[in-house]
């Protein structure tokens, strides 16, 4: 899929901006803060309506304007459409070609990214929180039966822990009471974890072979899923009877503790290089190299699932990866997938920059192609 222009207001350090991007390579160079990675933000709300760094979405709106304002033109299987969102204060409005959804979920999906930026190299070296972001992140934007069945369980989590917190002596009603939750919280929740097994089994397959190439044949890396309901895997069937059998055996610590002790958000992804797990033992380069095959693994996902490549945002990495990996990153998307990069330094990409690349220099908040 391609995103061929991008408007923008009030966003960010944007008062107002418009562009065209090419269908190949796009960079953005400029000096720090001067605004580049707040263009890959917008393009991401467009994508998953969800910034990956603003705590709140209001935080977007420009310093003393009203709402912020961002659209785009999308190609698609041969159609064009148009998408964009406004943010308030309180609360955003979506829209495809000009018709408001009511449901943020009908509207994310229509563009697909795959962003890569510094802080994705936690993706393996930070905690389980990160992958099970990632997990969220990449499954929302494949289906939005995810996004709802997660936004589900998260409410039927709380209320949950809400009894747990409650009750420091629980009588046989609030027992009662729980079992209510618990079964709406295991039908969620094995929606949730069935989905997460697919996911990380066809990942594996795809970053394996990348993370070979990667390191000319060196390295296997393997990703398991590792729930906190279940050492091995057990079968689908399983599932429920299985997170019954956890929530009765946890329910006494999850009383003293005050909240719920296992499940999907409990999960972990396990990344391995030659068996060993790379979060405890994996050098520094090696925990940067099997995120980035997770990462890129992702674009070969996107494409069989959604039959198209997702739009790729590359956000000041470049400078973070020796020669050899920048050289595969960019040989990877070749022609295939439309790249959106932003860089401080030119260093290495001149004959990009002279052939091929649409280039924009950024400066407080301006545009201007060079
Ligand atoms: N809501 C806002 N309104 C106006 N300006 C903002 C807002 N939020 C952030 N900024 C400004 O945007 C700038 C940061 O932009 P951005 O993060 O895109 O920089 P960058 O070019 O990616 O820099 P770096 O190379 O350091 O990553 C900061 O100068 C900040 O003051
Ligand atoms: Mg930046």
């Amino acid at each position: 899929m391609i995103l061929h222009k991008l408007e923008v207001h009030d966003f960010r350090n944007y008062s107002s901006l418009s562009l065209s991007l090419s269908p190949h390579v796009t960079i953005f160079v400029g000096q720090n803060a001067q605004g580049k990675t707040n263009i890959l933000e917008s393009v991401l709300m467009l994508a998953l309506a969800k910034s990956h760094r603003a705590g709140k979405d209001s935080e977007m709106i420009r310093w003393g304007a009203e709402s912020a304002f961002v659209a785009g033109e999308l190609e698609r299987q041969q159609r064009r459409s148009s998408l964009d969102l406004r943010i308030m204060k309180h609360g955003k409005k979506v829209r495809i070609n000009g018709l408001e959804k009511r449901r943020i979920s009908d509207f994310i999906g229509h563009l697909n990214v795959v962003l890569f930026a510094p802080e994705d190299l936690m993706l393996v070296k930070g905690g389980p929180q990160a992958r099970r972001r990632f997990l969220d992140i990449e499954l929302g934007q494949m289906s939005p039966q995810y996004l709802h069945n997660l936004a589900q369980y998260q409410k039927v989590l709380q209320q949950r822990n809400n009894i747990l917190k409650n009750s420091d002596r629980p009588d046989k009603k609030m027992i009662d009471t729980l079992a209510v939750w618990d079964e709406q919280l295991i039908e969620y929740g094995v929606k949730l974890i069935r989905k997460r097994l697919e996911f990380v089994s066809k990942l594996q397959e795809f970053s394996a072979s990348i993370h070979q190439r990667i390191t000319s044949g060196g390295e296997e890396l393997t990703l398991q899923y590792k729930s906190s309901l279940f050492e091995d895997v057990p079968s689908v069937d399983e599932l429920p009877s299985r997170f019954q059998q956890q929530l009765a055996d946890k329910q006494r610590e999850d009383f003293r503790r005050g909240s719920t002790s296992a499940g999907p958000h409990r999960d972990d992804v396990e990344v391995r290089i030659d068996g060993k797990n790379v979060n405890t033992f994996g050098s520094q380069g090696q925990q940067r190299t099997a995120a980035l095959s997770m990462k890129l693994a992702e674009i070969d996902l996107i494409r069989q699932e959604v039959g198209e490549y997702p739009v790729l945002l590359l956000d000041d990495v470049l400078s973070e990866l020796d020669e050899m990996r920048q050289l595969h990153l960019l040989e990877s998307m070749g022609e295939k997938v439309q790249t959106l990069i932003t860089t401080t330094m030119t260093y290495g990409l001149e004959e990009l920059m002279r052939e091929k690349a649409v280039v924009y220099r950024v400066q407080q908040g301006i545009l201007l192609r060079a």
